[in-house]
């Protein structure tokens, strides 16, 4: 007994030093990290939901990966380069993006200002490789699509990779090639460095980004890229600049790519990015589109899960954007015009096992919602709900739905099961949305349902 109790103590006192150290560590985090304000500045990511990612550069002139092309030999460095003779933007129309996006229903737009091969799409001063000194271009593509984007209050990100496999100071070039390794030339690397952090300055001064979106980080460590310098930077120019997760470990959100969380993730705030075929750029040899319900299904289930899409479009080299992508923009819009109540400014829903499909709450969760995927009608079932339901609306032609609970034991604390009625013919398009007005806050049983 008397070891039990001994043992019982030295496991509480052990616990209690794993806090305290735990305390500590994070607020040492944190004070790097994390001004007090974070979360007021996260609060319009969090309520955005949907960001359009704009992949536009000169690998769209052959229509080949962007920078990795060269990056991993499939095409010579100098043809690469060619392509900045065929990279005109004469049809560039950046108030008709601007409009495709605001119709689409994105909150934000992230536009690359530089990837990987070095060319950048403003008028970067300290760089020669730039699409107004070395494509027919000759305009800054950055610039008037910020400020169209600004008019509609689409807020504005700017994408930007840390390694430049084109800059003579950059350590990387081709796969197997690199130009020299860091710790053998520091002097290379620092002027490298002031190289970069310059045009984030610049960056910084002509667009003042509201999302910064790194990219190229895997490359360096966080003291070789000085990634705490980097951010202190931008925020010293915009207290307010979101900085996304690939600046290694300095930025304030997770960026997984391509691929789909199956358990929600454990961040506090995420994007998903996603293309619409299997590219990021243009390739007109890429036709594997997905189609608008597949990118809706896609989108609920990060909302769900308390992320947002960053859905990727690549245009051509004349400003063009590919049909395609404009019906997948419009359909999610349209979708979004009828459906938008259960999406932007919600919560993530509630965890799985209640309903079997993504699920949204209202900030002052009494409102659920919940997303019917495909042509599903009858009974739709939701267990451990302990609120009643006020009633229950299909989004977008406002059809109330009957419901019905059944298994309710007056003794017992575990709720019955709800059976929500949906009749044939109120099914929207792509997606069903039901709205459930409830009592109160949302409360949940999730035990076994045994006596408690
Ligand atoms: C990857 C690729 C890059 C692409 C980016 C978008 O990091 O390197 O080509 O721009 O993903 O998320």
């Amino acid at each position: 007994m008397a070891r039990k109790y001994i043992f019982d103590a030295m496991k509480k006192i052990a616990l209690f030093l794993c806090l305290i150290v735990n305390v500590f560590t994070l607020a040492k985090a944190q004070s790097v990290i994390d001004p007090l304000t974070i979360k007021d500045k996260m609060q319009w990511f969090a309520d955005a939901k949907l960001g359009i990612f704009i992949h536009a550069g000169i690998y769209s002139v052959n229509g080949i990966d962007e920078s990795w092309s060269f990056h991993n030999k499939k095409i010579s460095y100098p043809d690469y380069m060619k392509q900045l003779k065929g990279f005109t933007l004469k049809k560039y129309d950046p108030e008709q993006w601007a409009d495709l996006i605001k119709q689409s229903g994105a909150r934000y737009a992230v536009i690359t200002t530089k990837h990987h091969d070095g060319v950048t799409m403003y008028d970067s001063k300290v760089d020669q490789l730039n699409i107004l000194k070395t494509t027919p271009a000759k305009q800054d593509m950055i610039a008037p699509f910020f400020k169209a984007l600004k008019k509609r209050d689409i807020k504005c990100g700017a994408y930007f990779s840390l390694l430049d496999w084109s800059h003579p100071n950059y350590t990387g070039f081709l796969k197997d090639s690199s130009r020299y390794k860091l710790e053998n030339d520091y002097e290379r690397w620092n002027k490298f460095r002031s190289f970069f952090q310059s045009q984030i300055k610049e960056i910084n001064q002509l667009f003042s980004p509201d999302l910064w979106w790194f990219d190229g980080d895997w490359e360096h460590t966080a003291e070789q890229w000085e990634s705490a310098k980097v951010r202190d930077l931008i925020l010293s120019g915009n207290k307010n600049a979101i900085i996304n997760g690939r600046l290694q470990g300095y930025g304030d959100y997770e960026t997984p790519e391509q691929n789909f969380p199956v358990s929600r993730p454990n961040y506090k705030w995420w994007e998903l990015c996603m293309t619409i075929n299997d590219n990021w750029g243009y390739q007109q040899t890429d036709t594997n589109w997905k189609t608008p319900y597949e990118i809706i299904t896609i989108f609920t289930d990060a909302i769900a899960n308390g992320g947002n899409l960053l859905l990727d479009i690549g245009p051509r080299e004349d400003g063009t954007i590919p049909d395609e992508e404009i019906n997948v923009l419009k359909e999610l819009g349209d979708w979004n015009e009828r459906n938008g109540e259960a999406v932007f400014g919600t919560l993530a829903g509630i965890p799985a096992g209640h309903f079997y499909g993504p699920t949204t709450l209202s900030k002052d969760s009494t409102t659920l919602f919940l997303f019917i995927q495909g042509d599903l009608n009858g009974n739709i079932t939701l267990k451990g709900l302990k609120n009643n339901i006020k009633d229950i609306t299909v989004l977008g032609n406002n059809t109330k739905l009957s419901h019905k609970v059944v298994g309710k034991i007056s003794w017992s604390v575990v709720p019955g099961l709800v059976y929500i009625n949906l009749p044939n013919g109120v099914q929207d398009k792509y997606v069903t949305v039901l709205k459930l007005n409830l009592d109160d806050p949302i409360k949940l049983y999730n035990g076994h349902g045994g006596f408690n």
